[in-house]
Order: C-alpha cells, then sequence, then structure tokens
C-alpha cells in the first residue's frame, strides 16, 4: 500500500472483544474467543489468575461462583476462591450454562489454551493480570509461559496493535511485569491523573482507563507523554464514536462486531 493508505490503516482504532465476545458467549472462554474472532475482532481482553496449584487460568472475578456451577459441584467450599482449587477441579465446572444452555459444559480456560487459540485466528492479545495481590509471582508465571510461546514475544506493530499487551490495575504489578518482558508493551488500567502522567512513561506503554473518565484533552495528554489509550467498556455506538474523536488507540467491547461496524464507518 501507498504511504498515505499504511498510515491510515496503522492509525486505525484497535477492535478489542472484552473478556472474548462477552456479549453473545459466556466470557472468557474459547467459546468467547471463536465469536470474537468471527465478529471481526482484532484483539481479544482476557484476566488471568492462578489455580492453588499454580496453573494460569483465564477467568474475571477473584471466586468462581458467578460464572460457573461450582456450589453445586463442590457444596461447602465456600467462599469458593479461584486460588482454593486445582486446575483438575476447576477443569470439572461448566463455565457456559450460566450464559446459556448452548454453552452448556464450556471450561474455563488455561492461559495456553487462550494462547493457542488465538494464535490459530491470528488475533492479538490483551492480557490482564487480575488481583495480583492474590498470587504472588504470578508476573514471573505469565512470563514463564510466555517464554514457552515465542510466538507472543514477538513484536509487531504499535503499541496497542501490538500481538500482545500486558496490563494490569494493579501498577506495581504490571511495572514488575514489563522488568520481566521488557519488549511487550504493557498497560496501567484506570485513569492516572494528568499530574502522574510523566511518572509512569518510563516504562508504561499505554494508560487505559474507563470511558467515563476521559476527553479529548486528556487524550492528547497521555499521547504527549508517548502513550496510546485503550478505554474499556464501550458498547454503544455513540460512546465508541465518541471515543474515536477523542483520538484513541483502540476500544475494548463486549459487542466486537457493532465496534467493527463504527470504525469502518470512520
Ligand atoms: O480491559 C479492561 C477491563 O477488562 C477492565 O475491567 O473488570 O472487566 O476486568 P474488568
Ligand atoms: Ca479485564
Amino acid at each position: 500500500p501507498d504511504p498515505s493508505t499504511r498510515e491510515r490503516a496503522q492509525r486505525r482504532v484497535l477492535d478489542v472483544a472484552h473478556r472474548g465476545a462477552s456479549a453473545y458467549a459466556p466470557e472468557n472462554t474459547l467459546a468467547a474467543i471463536d465469536v470474537a474472532a468471527d465478529l471481526g475482532a482484532t484483539a481479544v481482553e482476557i484476566d488471568v489468575q492462578r489455580s492453588k496449584d499454580g496453573h494460569l487460568v483465564v477467568i474475571h472475578d477473584t471466586t468462581l461462583s458467578r460464572t460457573t456451577d461450582v456450589e453445586k459441584r463442590f457444596p461447602g467450599r465456600a467462599p469458593y476462591n479461584v486460588r482454593d482449587f486445582t486446575l483438575s477441579e476447576i477443569k470439572r465446572l461448566d463455565a457456559g450454562s450460566w450464559f446459556g444452555s448452548r454453552y452448556a459444559g464450556a471450561e474455563v480456560p488455561t492461559l495456553e489454551e487462550a494462547l493457542d487459540l488465538l494464535a490459530y485466528y491470528r488475533r492479538n492479545l490483551l492480557l490482564e493480570i487480575k488481583a495480583p495481590v492474590l498470587y504472588p509471582g504470578i508476573e514471573d508465571d505469565i512470563a514463564r509461559t510466555l517464554r514457552d510461546n515465542p510466538y507472543w514475544l514477538i513484536p509487531t506493530g504499535r503499541k496497542s496493535a501490538n500481538r500482545l499487551v500486558i496490563q494490569s490495575f494493579d501498577r506495581d504489578s504490571a511495572k514488575r511485569s514489563k522488568r520481566l518482558l521488557n519488549q511487550v508493551p504493557h498497560g496501567i488500567l484506570g485513569r492516572v491523573d494528568e499530574g502522574e502522567i510523566d511518572r509512569y512513561r518510563s516504562w508504561a506503554d499505554m494508560i487505559n482507563p474507563n470511558h467515563t473518565t476521559i476527553d479529548a484533552a486528556y487524550v492528547r495528554e497521555v499521547h504527549a507523554a508517548g502513550m496510546h489509550v485503550v478505554p474499556y467498556t464501550l458498547n454503544e455506538r455513540d460512546e465508541m464514536r465518541r471515543a474515536i474523536r477523542m483520538g484513541v488507540d483502540g476500544i475494548i467491547s463486549d459487542r466486537p462486531d457493532v465496534l467493527a461496524d463504527v470504525i469502518g464507518g470512520e
């Protein structure tokens, strides 16, 4: 493509499916990744935690209750923390029925399973280190898993469109992970106040706030500090259009098909 076409393509807003296409399939399952890929997402966001026996698993809540049948299968194991169950116990859970009977039997995936499926679809990954205070050393576990899957460590494109981005609400955890995986772009989740933005530019590549907390001036400030902005979680067309007008680099949405349509129309 000629340079202007390439520039336009590179400026394109990244379409990130939140927990997979979580409006249409059970969040953080392989089925949700299938649907995201099918609907045109360019990247998928997932949440990573750790089982009792040290396996990395893909799930949002720190307990298994909302998105699995754990209370039925393991009565008496309250409070059903992810970290109190082994991988083999977690794998026996149904992580799909709560969303709809056609997803009955969907499993909680391991990080490796999600990596393999995303590589198969050639989709990018936005990996959230979820609640790392509960999982000391999880940054090392993630780095080890990625080194065993070197496909994910090959830098591609600009920061937000890279094959892999790692992010966390926990700034210390994101910074620890960046030290281990310097070639991988890292993001801070949640708004960083204007006066503090410069403090993070030495290691953070991205600030990914709730979209309701930002405006065009804020996006300009983060860009001026050399970082990208990929807000969450935008599900309505007017919200998406507003964010695109602000100049964001990507958008995280439960409805990647709607987002693809809005991005395509800009
Ligand atoms: O990636 C941003 C978004 O996922 C953060 O919020 O609660 O959905 O993990 P949450
Ligand atoms: Ca998340």
